[in-house]
Formats: C-alpha cells, sequence, structure tokens
C-alpha cells in the first residue's frame, strides 16, 4: 500500500515538473531578436510612426488585421497570403476579410526590417504583425504594452477555414467562440473596445436603420445613419463608411462602451452586449472608466498577440509576406 501511495506521489511529482518545464519552454520571448535584428522593434516604430503620419485610418484597419489573422490558425501571418492561380482561396478572400486594409504597410514594414537585420530575413511577418498592432495602439493613444517574439509563419492558408464572427451574430456565440480562444465574457468586452477606433461600412448595419430587429438603436442616431448610409445596398467600392465612435474616431478611449449605453452603436452584436446578462456588467463597468478600459486593452491586446501562435521549427519565416517561402 505504501508503495502505491509512494508511486502515486512520485507520478504526481513528475507531471507537475513537466507543467513547470512546459511553461518555461515557449520559445517566445522579449530578446528573440536581440543578436539578428536588435533594432526591430525600433524600426517598427519609426516605420509605423511614418505612415501613420500619412494615413491615420491605418492603425485602426492593423488592430483589425492582428484579431482575423490571429482567431484563424492563431497569430501566423496566414492572413496576408495572396491568392495565386496554385492556391486561389487564402484567407484573404473570405467575406469577412474583404474590407481588411494594411497589406501594403505590412510590406513596407517586413522591407525596413529585412533591408536593416543581420542576414535579411530574420523577423517573421507575424512578429511584424503583432509589432504593427502594438505601435498603432500606442499611436492612438492607448498604453503600450510588452511583446515576447519568436512567432514563426504559417505554411497554410484557407478561407474555407475563415469563421470569424458576422456583425449580426448572436452574442452568446461570439462568447464562445471567444472562449474557444482563451477569453472570458470580460475579456471579449474589452476586445470588442477595439471598435472605439476606425469604422465600418454601411453594408455591415444597414440592414439595422429600416428594420431594426433588435429595436435598440437611438432615433436621432438611426436618422443620421440614414442620411449617410441610404437604404440601397451598394457595391463596396461605392458603400459609404462611418466612424464607430464619431467624437474621437483615432483614440483608444471608452467612448465606445458609452455609444453601447446610449444605444448609438453601429453593429448588432455589440448592442447586445450592452443588455446580455453575461457582458452587460463590464459595458457599464468601462462606460464609467476610461483609465481601466486603455490599461485593460493593452492588456488583452498582448493575450490576442498570443493566440496559437507557431514557435520553435514549425512553419517558415517568410521572405515576403504575401507568399509562402515555396512560392
Ligand atoms: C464579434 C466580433 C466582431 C465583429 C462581428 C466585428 C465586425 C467588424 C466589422 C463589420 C467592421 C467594419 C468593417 C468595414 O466595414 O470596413 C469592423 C471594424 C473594425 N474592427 Fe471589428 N469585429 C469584431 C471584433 C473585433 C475585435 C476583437 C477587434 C480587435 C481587437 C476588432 C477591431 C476592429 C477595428 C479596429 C475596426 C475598424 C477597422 C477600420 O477602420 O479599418 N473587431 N469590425
Amino acid at each position: 500500500m505504501g508503495s502505491v501511495v509512494l508511486l502515486v506521489q512520485l507520478l504526481l511529482l513528475l507531471a507537475t515538473m513537466a507543467a513547470i518545464c512546459s511553461s518555461f519552454t515557449s520559445a517566445l520571448n522579449a530578446s528573440y531578436y536581440a543578436s539578428t535584428c536588435p533594432d526591430a522593434e525600433s524600426i517598427v516604430q519609426t516605420t509605423m510612426e511614418r505612415l501613420h503620419y500619412n494615413d491615420p485610418t491605418l492603425a485602426p484597419a492593423i488592430i483589425r488585421m492582428l484579431f482575423h489573422d490571429c482567431f484563424v490558425r492563431g497569430c501566423d501571418a496566414s492572413i496576408t497570403i495572396n491568392p495565386t492561380p496554385h492556391s486561389p482561396s487564402p484567407e484573404r478572400t473570405a467575406i469577412p476579410n474583404h474590407t481588411l486594409r494594411g497589406f501594403d504597410a505590412i510590406d513596407a514594414v517586413k522591407q525596413a526590417l529585412d533591408s536593416s537585420c543581420h542576414g535579411g530575413t530574420v523577423v517573421s511577418c507575424a512578429d511584424t504583425l503583432v509589432l504593427m498592432a502594438r505601435e498603432s495602439v500606442t499611436l492612438l493613444g492607448g498604453d503600450r504594452y510588452s511583446l515576447a517574439l519568436g512567432r514563426r509563419d504559417g505554411v497554410q492558408s484557407n478561407a474555407w477555414e475563415v469563421d470569424l464572427p458576422a456583425p449580426f451574430a448572436r452574442l452568446d456565440d461570439v462568447i464562445a467562440s471567444f472562449a474557444g480562444k482563451g477569453f472570458t465574457a470580460d475579456e471579449t468586452v474589452v476586445l470588442f473596445g477595439a471598435h472605439t477606433v476606425g469604422g465600418a461600412h454601411c453594408s455591415s448595419f444597414r440592414y439595422r436603420l429600416t428594420n431594426p430587429d433588435d429595436g435598440t438603436m437611438d432615433e436621432a442616431f438611426c436618422s443620421d445613419l440614414l442620411d449617410t448610409c441610404g437604404v440601397e445596398d451598394q457595391t463596396l467600392d461605392t458603400d459609404p463608411a462611418t466612424f464607430f465612435d464619431p467624437d474621437t474616431p483615432f483614440v483608444v478611449d471608452n467612448n465606445y462602451y458609452k455609444q453601447l449605453v446610449g444605444n448609438r452603436t453601429l453593429l448588432q452584436v455589440d448592442q447586445e452586449a450592452a443588455t446580455h446578462p453575461a457582458t452587460k456588467q463590464y459595458v457599464a463597468y468601462y462606460a464609467a472608466s476610461n483609465d481601466v478600459f486603455v490599461q485593460r486593452f493593452s492588456e488583452v491586446m498582448a493575450k490576442l498577440s498570443n493566440v496559437g501562435v507557431l514557435e520553435g521549427d514549425a512553419g517558415e519565416v517568410r521572405k515576403v509576406c504575401s507568399r509562402f517561402n515555396t512560392g
């Protein structure tokens, strides 16, 4: 009997040691490029500052790009792959990605990195994108957060794997989908707060203006949106777009939650967060405190940057972000 207890204790000890070891074997670390590309972070910072100065709408687009990358196959830059005759339907061609912007900026930052890193291609596209998103948050007035680096780039990208929530998704489903990636309901509400910057095309919410199923939209807000959008569907090139937070569309602040509380938000799924029993307390909490939201947003963006990353020898480090090294 005594030897069985000893054996169980030994097994438990081994399991604990294995768990501790595995938590230390992550290949990601803050000084990953210290010898191969010591200036990587400052190169991303200065290039993003230049790009942002020329186009302030880029930073919100990059924050969105990170979400669309990390929620499909993890943060592996599978989103940046271009279609080719051999592989015509990468993630980028899936419907939720049709309005993504910022691919040229990723190429520009990657080129700046490659031309200064020792030995050319050193920094992965996945790391390039998480660093660009961190700069975007900072440039929009958010808190700067630390990132461990060393992500590898994916070698697969398929439109059929893109399962991002639609603007009219039920919040229960969205909470479940975010939980599947490791986010609590609180963190999900914090990530929704990204909609305090940038904007949306009318096609994402026009149906709410004439037939507000949810019956929640503020009347004056609805009437302004009708003026902007009209009632007719448009093609993407001609469809108007409008800011989520018209007061401060380029500032990471808690205005988005105030919009939610006042029934003045564009997307149906966002609006549902203000009344859903699993999320309404968080919406009220962040609507009441800008400082808490700004801090939480950076914490959860850092967490988003680590979803399902490829490490060690997995995947590859792409030379060009829009195509696999094998062509
Ligand atoms: C249920 C979840 C979500 C849905 C349904 C959703 C949907 C959308 C839609 C429809 C747009 C407008 C796209 C356009 O018309 O151009 C948009 C924009 C945006 N989304 Fe989300 N989103 C979600 C979650 C997130 C998350 C988690 C983030 C980041 C952490 C994010 C960041 C953004 C940003 C920054 C924009 C503005 C982009 C720009 O101005 O170019 N979204 N989202």
